[in-house]
């Protein structure tokens, strides 16, 4: 089936889809990973899936890891998507350092504002890297994203600092609508269960925790742990939602465990929010009558090629 009808169909059905933004604790992200075959392949797939995703233990002073796996997406979707990245600087208290990396579809989304939260005190061994996007929603029209990979030793007192974090971003741009999301650490031998019900973001109103404790957010069979988390916050942000869950790969990907690992030992954590259209018209019915020949241009992509 070619022609305008076809057009109109798929205008309607990316009308339709979901927005989703995604966390993923990569596991040591380096150039020499993502280049193996398998690790790439299954990590393209993992990305597609996502309109924002944050990546979490980059270990990469060059952009070189990004940049291959952006050239990767690019080339899969030539004509039909674009992407765009923002990494934050190396964070870390030893030589080891890891960075926050949010890869976007620069087609559907757009970065906003960003900054690194200056951690005077030094309370966090990876300090969240935050950004705002606009959305495409035209009851909230953009959020703000707060991602945080907690060192174990000190989940409890990060996670309540992560709320101070929160009200910093709320004053900064006079908004409510904020997501927290990455690798809390926030369960098993790192944060017993009566503790997390004490933490700030537990006790305070007006959090919303997308990802429920007892979702395993990790790979290895032996383990059932909901390290990996979404927190939404803001009535409208928590009213758009309409799932969340972690992404079983290696079970999507029929993966063996060993396999899955050589990419992380960690799920990625997905929340799906609405599109919210109904206040959009429909489009005319005269799109209908339109040659193909004057659509197709209105419908080619144009990305601008930054970053
Ligand atoms: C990596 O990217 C960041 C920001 O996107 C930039 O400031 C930095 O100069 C880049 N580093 C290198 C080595 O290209
Ligand atoms: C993990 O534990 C929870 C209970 O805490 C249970 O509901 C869930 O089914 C378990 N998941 C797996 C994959 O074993």
């Amino acid at each position: 089936m070619h022609g305008p009808t076809t057009l109109l169909l798929l205008f309607l059905a990316s009308q339709a889809e979901a927005f989703r933004i995604c966390a993923f604790n990569a596991h040591r992200l380096t150039l020499a990973k993502v280049t193996r075959e398998q690790v790439k392949d299954t990590l393209v797939q993992i990305l597609a899936r996502c309109d924002i995703m944050v990546l979490q233990e980059v270990v990469d002073a060059s952009n070189k890891t990004i940049s291959f796996l952006l050239e990767e997406l690019r080339s899969k979707f030539y004509n039909s998507r674009c992407y765009g990245f923002l990494n934050s600087p190396q964070l870390g208290r030893s030589t080891y350092k890891e960075k926050y990396v949010y890869i976007y579809r620069s087609d559907k989304t757009q970065l906003l504002n960003f900054y690194q939260y200056e951690d005077e005190d030094d309370l966090f061994a990876r300090e969240p890297f935050v950004a705002q996007f606009t959305l495409p929603s035209k009851i909230l029209p953009s959020v703000a994203l707060v991602p945080l990979h907690t060192t174990p030793k000190d989940v409890e007192n990060e996670l309540n600092a992560l709320h101070t974090v929160f009200l910093d971003v709320a004053r900064r741009w006079q908004s409510k609508d904020i997501i927290l999301l990455g690798d809390f650490n926030a369960d098993c031998a790192s944060l017993a269960k009566k503790r997390l019900n004490t933490l700030l973001l537990r006790t305070e109103v007006g959090f919303s925790w997308a990802i429920a404790d007892g979702e395993d957010t990790t790979v290895r069979a032996s383990t059932n742990c909901t390290y990996d988390r979404i927190v939404l916050h803001g009535v409208t942000c928590q009213g758009l939602m309409r799932t969340a869950s972690a992404f079983n790969f290696p079970q999507s990907f029929q993966l063996s465990e060993e396999e899955a690992l050589t990419i992380s030992d960690h799920y990625p954590v997905e929340v799906e929010l609405d599109k919210a259209t109904h206040c959009v018209q429909p489009p005319s019915l005269a799109f209908l009558l339109l040659p193909v020949s004057v659509l197709l241009p209105l419908l080619t992509l144009q990305c601008s090629l930054v970053a």
